[in-house]
């Protein structure tokens, strides 16, 4: 099977029949499917747990607390640990896995996300490609892709996490082709020397018809700015830089007057930000860099397209890109500068 689809537990009628997603929550996600064209009996389904939690349906029914834990898991909800019981439910849901060795699994809600991906917190990874976890992928002899959404029985209860849930599955049916995860490959340019901001204006600025950008702000500072000339390259000029010597990454003043020269330039081209009317407000009224030539605004036209959508920066990588969730990137990658 290409695409693997993995619920968190039985309910009532899962129970009666022994079979995963034929209640209420298995009625929408066919619906779902069906808007997607991913065929159902073409998909495996499972849970991760095939047992319905007693006495009501809740997973918490499974939790206790640390002491209780299957070892090296963590907790599932705050404090909340899956018993160790329960850990042969997980082992099951792994030989699966293995058997199945499907090209891309869809982990329906935050169960399914801490049993493949050790986390929590659905919101932050939802529509993201992620691969499993390094010690999940050691058990299942690979790294298996998955992308992460909502539960259908969330979008039970709220009508309007469907159309980021069939968002999600369509992306799991584009990722199906092929087993492998594939990342966009780029280069980015951090901590640049002043000859690296020249270096970078006259071989990818000059030539660049519009450029991306974005500012990081602290109190009424900017911290940095990044700047991409395509989805290939992007460099990041700092300049708040903790550990630095009075928190300036610029060690005199007449090399940060130089960096803010080259920022001052590559703002004068065409240019596209993500909420930019902070950032060129910021810019001019902070630093009197004016920037003449926004020509569009990412979360305008998502905004434009899909009024009824969150419209943060991460809910749109997750939306129109391939990226990982920040929340992986952040606590698994080291960022080296190599030349
Ligand atoms: N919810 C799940 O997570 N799995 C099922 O099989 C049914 C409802």
């Amino acid at each position: 099977m290409k695409i693997m689809l993995v619920g968190e537990a039985w309910g009532v009628e899962e129970e009666k029949e022994g079979k995963p997603f034929v209640g209420t929550s298995g009625f929408i996600l066919n619906g779902m499917l069906r808007i997607v064209g991913i065929n159902r009996s073409e998909t495996y389904i499972t849970n991760v747990f095939n047992l319905r939690p007693r006495p009501s349906n809740d997973i918490i029914n499974l939790c206790g607390g640390k002491a209780d834990a299957i070892p090296g898991l963590p907790a599932l909800t705050k404090g909340k640990y899956v018993r160790r019981e329960f850990g042969r439910e997980i082992t099951r849901l792994f030989d699966e896995i293995k058997r199945e060795d499907p090209n891309v699994i869809v982990a329906f809600g935050a169960t399914a996300a801490w049993a493949l991906l050790r986390t929590s917190g659905i919101r932050a990874i939802r529509g993201s490609v992620a691969g499993t976890h390094s010690d999940v992928s050691a058990k299942l002899g690979r790294t298996y892709k998955v992308v992460p959404t909502y539960h259908p029985a969330a979008v039970a209860r709220e009508w309007t996490l469907r159309p980021i849930v069939i968002n999600d599955l369509d992306k799991a049916k584009r990722k199906s082709a092929s087993p492998e995860v594939k990342r966009p490959e780029r280069s980015i340019w951090i901590e640049p020397t002043l000859a690296d901001l020249q270096l970078y204006e006259d071989e990818y600025v000059k030539p660049a018809s519009s450029l991306s950008v974005d500012i990081e702000t602290k109190g009424d500072q900017i911290t940095c700015i990044g700047f991409a000339p395509s989805p290939e390259s992007a460099i990041v000029i700092p300049f708040y830089a903790e550990g630095y010597p009075g928190n300036n990454y610029w060690s005199d003043s007449q090399s940060e007057l130089t960096a803010w020269n080259y920022v001052r330039r590559w703002c004068q081209k065409p240019s596209v930000f993500q909420n930019g009317l902070y950032d060129i407000h910021f810019l001019w009224r902070r630093y009197g860099i004016s920037v003449p030539n926004a020509i569009d605004d990412t979360m305008l036209m998502h905004h434009a397209f899909q009024p009824e959508m969150e419209k943060g920066l991460g809910f749109l990588a997750s939306i129109y890109t391939d990226e990982q969730s920040w929340k992986f990137m952040r606590k698994t990658d080291t960022i080296k500068k190599e030349n």
